[in-house]
């Protein structure tokens, strides 16, 4: 049960009942509630050091930094994390920006991403002087050149390039290939016309160039290509403009594990072969090694937390085929943990709160909300005698789940709470219903 690349490190089973740092399933469920998303804070801790710790020993005084991506989850204490880490972040709205800013993050350590930033974001970007904006349209430039010019700094600006690449994994969060909203196109001149803008605008520093292929990625044949088409790009920059562009981000992506038969990916699995293909490319384009920042969100957080539920009911349904399926239903479903909806992503359940030996049978765990499509697992073999009562715990739900969530069917989201050396505090409330009411206008 206790995988550990799908479990956080300090998850542990005892007599069946899940324990983080040696609190029980059973007691956090009566303390805190169902559904909760328990975090582990020393894992989370240890996950982002570790990035920080193998890009600084790979690229020495090149290494240019992490920049934990907000959008996988981010509230004002793991902000203040961030911020005692020392790593930087990566905000793509307003809103993400508020709170790393809320949690104490130098905006010296932020950049700014996202394809339809609004002028107010970009002027509070500015206002603040986040270390980076990275551009991502012709318009753009211009409202963060104006921006500069109210503010009557330079702002640094990076360009997102798309270097054409396939990344293996969903449509929906795969960023590199050509039909896409992001960035500049290499192949089609888009990428050139940028430069070509930002060096025509004084309040701009055009400080190098981004890319991210995509998200759950394993194995690390397209971060190298994307590499050396990037450095390619930088090379022909050095030939027009006769100075070498300092900074080179890769982006995030690096997949995890949410079942049983996969491998979380560590820093050591990638960051030695990133180094080697940054620097081969560089000596064939003739470029010094750039300063070279990475975007992990998913593989700092995800394998952080696990989601807790309470099971409702339980239905048997024979199906088309003449078998039984079990359905079990929990008290939460879509509306926090949106992915298998969006993504059809795979997620692996167990009882939290006790031992079974019942055989395990097909089942589906499903949510409360109001559609059939409310599938939180698709097909698992589950214990037969799972009851109205039992915990089941989904492990690896810290990136996109919290993030993602929804009030669909006017359900409060769940809370979400930290655990370090045995103790639990809660670090984002639940939603109550006053919350929904309180933004409802009362008009009679
Ligand atoms: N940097 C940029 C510019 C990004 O757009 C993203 C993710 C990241 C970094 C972080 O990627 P990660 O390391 O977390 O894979 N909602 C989807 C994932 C969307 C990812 C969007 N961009 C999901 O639940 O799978």
């Amino acid at each position: 049960m206790s995988n550990q690349s799908m479990w956080s490190k300090n998850i542990s089973f005892v007599d069946g009942q899940l324990h983080l740092s040696n609190i029980g399933a059973t007691e956090l469920a009566k303390e805190f509630g169902t559904p909760t998303f328990f975090l582990d804070e020393e894992a989370f801790r240890a996950r982002a050091t570790a990035w920080s710790l193998a890009l600084a020993a790979e690229f020495g005084t090149q290494a240019g930094g992490v920049f934990y991506a907000a959008k996988s989850f981010i509230s004002t204490a793991v902000a203040h994390w961030i911020a005692d880490i020392g790593i930087g972040i990566d905000v793509c709205t307003g809103g993400e920006l508020a709170v790393a800013i809320a949690g104490g993050i130098s905006p010296k350590k932020i950049e700014l991403h996202g394809n339809n930033k609004s002028v107010a974001e970009i002027d509070k970007a500015v206002s603040v002087g986040v270390k980076t904006i990275v551009m991502d349209s012709l318009y753009e430039i211009d409202r963060v050149a104006a921006a500069a010019r109210k503010y009557g700094t330079r702002q640094a600006v990076f360009i997102r390039l798309t270097p054409g690449i396939q990344a293996h994994t969903h449509e929906s969060i795969s960023t590199a290939h050509e039909d896409v909203k992001f960035g500049f196109s290499i192949a089609s001149g888009a990428a050139w016309e940028a430069v070509e803008k930002i060096a025509q605008l004084p309040e701009l520093e055009l400080k190098g160039v981004h890319c991210h292929i995509g998200s759950q990625i394993f194995g690390t044949e397209s971060f190298e290509i994307a590499a050396d088409r990037l450095l390619q790009f930088m090379g022909r920059y050095r030939d027009s403009y006769k100075r070498e562009l300092p900074e080179l981000d890769l982006g995030g992506g690096y997949g995890i594990a949410y079942m049983p038969n996969e491998v979380t990916v560590e820093p050591a699995d990638v960051i030695p072969t990133l180094g080697r293909a940054v620097r081969e490319a560089a000596a064939k384009y003739s470029l010094e090694v750039p300063s070279i920042s990475i975007e992990p969100g998913r593989n700092i957080v995800g394998p952080t937390m696990f989601t807790l539920y309470e099971v409702g009911t339980v239905k048997d349904v024979t199906i088309e085929d003449g078998s039984v399926r079990k359905y079990i239903s929990v008290d939460g479903g879509m509306s926090e943990n949106a992915r298998t909806a969006l993504y059809d992503a795979e997620y692996f359940a167990c009882i939290a709160s006790r031992n079974s030996s019942a055989p395990l049978v097909q089942s589906r765990i499903v949510g409360k909300h109001c559609e059939t499509g409310d599938i939180i697992i698709r097909d698992i073999k589950f214990p037969a005698d799972v009851a109205p009562g039992d915990l089941i715990a989904t492990p690896a739900t810290g990136a996109y789940g919290r993030s993602m969530a929804s009030n669909y069917n006017h359900v409060p989201r769940p809370p979400v709470v930290a655990v370090i050396a045995g103790k639990a505090r809660v670090i984002v409330r639940r939603e109550t219903e006053d919350d929904l009411l309180a933004l409802d206008i009362a008009k009679m």
